[in-house]
């Protein structure tokens, strides 16, 4: 399901509580931020009242950024992630963007091993970027561009 605009903005907080520890949480403010950026939309799983995962993006240009991707803890290793990449990446597309560029932690072995997965590379690095001193990897994949119909 493809939600836009300020109305997502506080189930998508809700759910992002729900994958995220506490201290990387996005309240409702944040969300509503975001969401009101030009090219900014999310991804959920069905269409039900309790999606399990969600993941959000910004195209801008002929580019997109993964802004957030998580997974309820209860629905993890099932493939939800990887489906929710492939239908953000197809959107993405769809609203003119060749390339999806994101950053991840370092200490994030679990979403390295996704992105991988997936397809992603490797195509920088922000050396301390989080708080705790971190490095943030910035990673890319290529987006294949819908048929052009005319
Ligand atoms: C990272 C996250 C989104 C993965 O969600 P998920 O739905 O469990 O991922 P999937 O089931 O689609 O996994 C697809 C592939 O990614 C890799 N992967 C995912 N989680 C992994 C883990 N914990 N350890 C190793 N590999 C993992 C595997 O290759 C997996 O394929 P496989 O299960 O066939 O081996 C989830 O763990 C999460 O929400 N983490 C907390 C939030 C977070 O860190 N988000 C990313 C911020 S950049």
């Amino acid at each position: 399901m493809i939600l836009t605009g300020p109305d997502a903005a506080a189930p998508l907080a809700a759910l992002h509580g729900a994958c995220f520890p506490l201290a990387e949480r996005w309240d409702r403010a944040a969300m509503a931020e975001l969401l009101a950026m030009p090219g900014c939309f999310a991804v959920t799983d069905g269409a039900g009242a309790e999606p399990s995962g969600l993941a959000l993006a910004r195209v801008a240009a002929d580019e997109a950024e993964l802004l957030t991707l998580g997974v309820r803890p209860v629905a993890r290793r099932r493939g939800l992630a990887r489906a929710l990449l492939h239908r953000l990446g197809a959107e993405a597309a769809r609203r003119g963007a060749g390339a999806l560029f994101l950053e991840v932690a370092v200490a994030n072995p679990p979403a390295l091993a996704l992105y991988r997965a997936v397809g992603f590379a490797e195509v920088g690095r922000r050396r301390r970027y989080y708080p705790d001193g971190g490095d943030a990897l910035i990673l890319a994949r290529r987006l294949d561009r819908p048929v052009s119909t005319v």
